[in-house]
């Protein structure tokens, strides 16, 4: 299986912090906010990702990501969306990395406290969404269930929702995907909808729909960038990233101060020359 993080966009409710940078690159906690959906994809076993990002600063996702798993045999490729037009272009652009395999796309700016990895590991085929129960389903994919629990549509922000049920940022397809993507129209907000791939899964029977237990938060705000912050530290989630992310992060950090300090030790040498000279 391949994995896609889906880290455009211009996030304009971030701003300024998203002037100078991209949302998924601020920090939750210790770490950059992409780390979280990248521990999402390497838990389950996927070593090959593809990043799409925006074009404004895809050269901090490259310093950040570009060689940072190298020693770990996880895979890194990147992409640029120009012009976000929704989450299913995802798999637009990323038709070539996907190829004929099955593909994990995670929203770079959702965090989960659930362990997905079971469950992504489980998957043989059609699509597979996780549905968490939320105060104000409108503002999401909401799920429609039949008397029996089983969930037989989803609508797209509906005005008027049939649940509680909304769908997160963590989708599993098989390769189908790809053409159901480049079949679709754009809604009335000028994005081709997650929600009609999901649609279009339910409609055959081929849409597992797994319900979260944990927190999930969607960093896409003030308090709920403050709030992720909070509750990773207070659930001491950042404990339980898989130790490939861990290392790569210690390995990181360890370039990063060995470089800072030969920079220092050269300034100072160059310093000393001037003085003797
Ligand atoms: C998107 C999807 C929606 C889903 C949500 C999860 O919404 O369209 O179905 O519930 O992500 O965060 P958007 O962030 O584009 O408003």
């Amino acid at each position: 299986m391949k994995g896609i993080i889906l880290a455009g966009g211009t996030a304009t409710r971030l701003f300024p912090l998203t002037a100078t940078t991209s949302k998924q690159l601020l920090p939750v906690y210790d770490r950059q906010m992409i780390f979280y959906p990248f521990n999402v994809l390497i838990k389950a076993g996927i070593r090959e990702v593809l990043i799409i990002v925006a074009p404004d600063n895809s050269g901090q996702f490259l310093n950040l990501l570009g060689s940072i798993f190298q020693k770990h045999d996880v895979k890194v490729e990147f992409m640029v969306q120009k012009i976000p037009k929704g989450l299913a272009d995802a798999f637009i652009i990323g038709e070539d990395f996907i190829d004929d395999d099955d593909v994990a796309l995670v929203l770079g700016d959702n965090i989960f406290e659930d362990d997905l990895y079971e469950k992504i590991g489980s998957f043989k085929k059609g699509g597979m969404v996780f549905v968490k129960e939320v105060p104000d389903p409108e503002r999401y994919g909401v799920v429609e269930f039949d008397k029996n629990l089983r969930a037989i549509s989803i609508e797209e922000k509906p005005q008027k929702p049939k649940s509680n049920y909304c769908v997160t940022g963590a989708y599993v397809y098989d390769s189908r995907v790809v053409e159901i993507a480049k079949s679709l129209k754009s809604s009335d907000r000028g994005e081709i909808e997650i929600t009609d791939i999901n649609n279009e899964y339910l409609k055959t029977g081929d849409l597992a729909v797994e319900k979260l237990r944990g927190v999930w938060l969607d960093a896409g705000t003030f308090d709920s960038l403050l709030e992720a912050g909070n509750i990773v530290k207070d659930r001491k989630m950042h404990k339980k990233f898989d130790p490939i992310i861990d290392s790569a992060i210690k390995e990181f950090n360890a370039e990063l101060k060995n470089i800072a300090k030969s920079v220092l030790f050269r300034r100072q040498n160059k310093n000393i020359q001037t003085i003797n000279t």
